[in-house]
């Protein structure tokens, strides 16, 4: 029997219930819909540190500087078939909450001793990425590099990206509810994220 696919949802807005977690919550049905087994992180809900660029981590090849919930972060990003990452726009990008997750990806670099400039990915190979992004904007040029800052970290390491989004227009927690296109579209990127894995 085929294990089933493991999806690992990556919330970082610090509002409890607010948009992004409502959406995340659509994704990971629809991924639940195509058999995976689905588990969400709420990155307000963990104590993780911001990287201080020791670069202790390129020799350890984990971070012994902090040790906080990014160590358990770290194993199930690697055991994840698939990664959804969910940020509210927070002035054109990512949150900070996202973005300190983002840095402290770091131990998953292989640098070459000799060329710096030279590396590869200590994250296993073939997994998948969903990325989508909340702004109360409903101009697209109101979320700046907010996709971006997502999709090429997680390209960087050999995370293939197999949809991406914006919800514009969203302000009150769980706005995003009264778009049935947009809960549509959340459920079917869970679907799709899932059906590109098989
Ligand atoms: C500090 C801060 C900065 C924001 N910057 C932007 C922005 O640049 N563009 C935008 O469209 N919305 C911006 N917003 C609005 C949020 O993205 C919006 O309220 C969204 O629904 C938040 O998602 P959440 O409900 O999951 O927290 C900002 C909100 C905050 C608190």
């Amino acid at each position: 029997m085929q294990q089933k696919h493991y999806i690992l949802g990556i919330n970082a807005s610090p509002r409890k219930n607010g948009n992004t977690e409502t959406l995340m919550a659509k994704i990971l049905t629809g991924a639940k819909a195509q058999g995976a087994t689905t588990e969400t992180v709420h990155l307000r809900n963990l104590r993780i540190k911001q990287c201080l660029a020791c670069e202790g981590c390129r020799v350890s090849r984990t971070c012994r500087l902090h040790i906080d919930d990014m160590q358990v972060l770290l194993v199930q990003l690697k055991a994840a078939d698939g990664i959804v990452l969910g940020s509210p726009i927070h002035n054109y990008n990512i949150s900070a909450r996202m973005k300190i997750f983002i840095d402290r990806l770091y131990p998953f670099f292989s640098f070459n001793p000799e060329n710096r400039r030279e590396w590869h990915s200590l994250l296993p190979p073939r997994k998948k990425g969903l990325i989508y992004a909340v702004g109360e904007n409903p101009n697209p040029k109101q979320a700046g590099v907010v996709l971006e800052a997502m999709r090429l970290p997680l390209e960087t390491l050999g995370c293939e990206i197999t949809g991406e989004f914006i919800a514009a227009g969203f302000f009150e927690k769980q706005a995003v509810l009264k778009d049935e296109a947009l809960l549509e579209q959340a459920h079917n990127a869970g679907v799709n994220l899932v059906k590109s894995l098989i």
